[in-house]
């Protein structure tokens, strides 16, 4: 699998579906999604063209474990996270219920990050 392609069409996506709610959003005036909206956009289509851009023009930086485990890391930490928010801020989830959710798709993207930062620092001089 090309991790770079990965990160790039599937922010894509992320940005298609961003756009899509805020402009729902400006549309009926209904503002009360703008955390799940930012956070599509930014853990979503944001975050996944940089390091998308990044792996594939720094040389040797997509080669290895490391960025194949940031890519799923930070893929099914990011789906859960903006899911279960969405969930839980349109009211469609209880919170006592969706809550233990959060953490482990935070610490899933955390470790994701400390892998692509760990990486970067030995492949990027
Ligand atoms: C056609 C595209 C877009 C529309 C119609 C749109 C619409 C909106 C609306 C209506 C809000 C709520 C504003 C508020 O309540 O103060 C919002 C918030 C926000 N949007 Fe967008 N947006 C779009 C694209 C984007 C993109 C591409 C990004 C980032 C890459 C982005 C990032 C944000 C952020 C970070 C906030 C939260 C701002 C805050 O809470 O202070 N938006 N957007
Ligand atoms: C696991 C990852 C992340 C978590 C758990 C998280 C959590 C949060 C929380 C709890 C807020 C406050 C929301 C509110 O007051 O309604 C927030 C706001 C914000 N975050 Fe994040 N965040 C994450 C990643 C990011 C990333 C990667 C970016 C940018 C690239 C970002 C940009 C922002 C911005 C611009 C705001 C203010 C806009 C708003 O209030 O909706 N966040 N975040």
């Amino acid at each position: 699998m090309d991790v770079s392609r990965g990160f790039l069409v599937i922010g894509s996506l992320y940005l298609l579906v961003g756009i899509g709610l805020g402009s729902y959003m400006g549309g009926s005036g209904d503002h009360s999604l703008a955390p799940v909206h930012a956070h599509i956009n930014l853990l979503g289509f944001t975050l996944m063209t940089v390091f998308g851009l990044a792996y594939r023009l720094l040389p040797g930086l997509a080669e290895g474990w490391m960025p194949k485990a940031h890519f799923w890391l930070h893929q099914v930490g990011a789906l859960v996270l903006l899911a279960g928010l969405f969930l839980l801020m349109s009211g469609r989830a209880d919170g006592a219920v969706i809550g233990p959710i959060f953490p482990v798709a935070e610490i899933a993207i955390l470790l994701g990050a400390l892998l692509w930062a760990v990486n970067l620092f030995g492949k990027s001089r």
